[in-house]
């Protein structure tokens, strides 16, 4: 399914160049809660379906690379029982992701998994495992992770590889470097979405997304859909990257 959409431009209908990785900020749930009147986890269930929805979609119009933030390194400051919450959906979530996606998905969880406990973990590797040579599409799951964390914590693989004399100082270049972190081999964020009306990173792919468009919307995540998606493409398509050229 090719994306069509008018352009701000023209009048046209134009195919709209599809990023490669979009990394999505799933921010908002909270306050789609507050609204009505609910406890935040309910918001966090709501989002929940969404990621799937969207999900979903990324994978009809051909998105290569999806990265979702679910739960930070900083959210643990949160009360147990949201904290919980979010654990417990993640969990329901990622088992019935191959049920959606098909057999072309490779998976991987972008974070400290051993903060969990050991069905989680195994759930997790199991996933990584299974689906490691897929290459259709690549669906990243961010819990417990953070962009500083994730830079640390290639910084100590690579000062290892030092240590063993395996490689010099001198070998480690952007590329290298890019290999220890937790994406791997998937390719820089094109456009980063984050709704909800907070416009700031929160430590998220903060390496990664060293040249992302971002697109900002007042739109809570729940109510985030398959069409406000669409806007983002015609946006990101209209923007002039240059990546430090002219
Ligand atoms: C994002 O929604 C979900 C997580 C951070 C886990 P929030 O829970 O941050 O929602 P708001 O920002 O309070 O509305
Ligand atoms: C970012 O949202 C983290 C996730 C969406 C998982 P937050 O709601 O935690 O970010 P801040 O606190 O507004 O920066
Ligand atoms: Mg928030």
């Amino acid at each position: 399914m090719a994306l069509f959409r008018k352009n701000k431009k023209s009048s046209e209908q134009l195919p709209q160049n599809i990023p490669e990785h979009i990394a999505f900020i799933m921010d908002g749930n909270g306050r789609w809660a507050k609204k009505r009147a609910l406890p935040r986890k309910f918001g966090h269930r709501e989002g929940a379906k969404t990621f799937k929805k969207i999900a979903r979609y990324c994978k009809d119009i051909g998105v290569k690379n999806i990265s979702f933030y679910a739960f930070s390194t900083e959210n643990w400051k949160r009360p147990k029982d949201e904290v919980d919450a979010i654990i417990e959906l993640f969990r329901e979530y990622i088992v019935d992701v191959r049920n959606y996606l098909g057999e072309g998905t490779r998976m991987l969880f972008l974070g400290d998994k051993t903060i969990f406990d050991d069905d989680l973990q195994k759930k997790m590797n199991d996933l990584e495992e299974e689906t490691k040579d897929r290459r259709e599409m690549t669906m990243l799951l961010a819990i417990n992770y953070g962009g500083r964390d994730d830079i640390v914590h290639a910084a100590k693989q690579l000062s290892e590889r030092v240590k063993n004399g395996e490689i010099e100082p001198e070998d480690i270049t952007e590329d290298l470097f890019g290999q220890y972190l937790y994406t791997l081999d998937v390719p820089d964020v094109d456009l980063m979405i984050r709704p909800s009306g907070e416009e700031r990173i929160s430590n998220f792919l903060i390496w990664q997304s060293a040249y992302a468009e971002f697109y900002f919307t007042d739109i809570l995540w729940p109510d985030f859909s398959p069409r406000d998606l669409d806007d983002a493409i015609v946006e990101f398509n209209s923007r002039s990257r240059r990546f430090g050229g002219v």
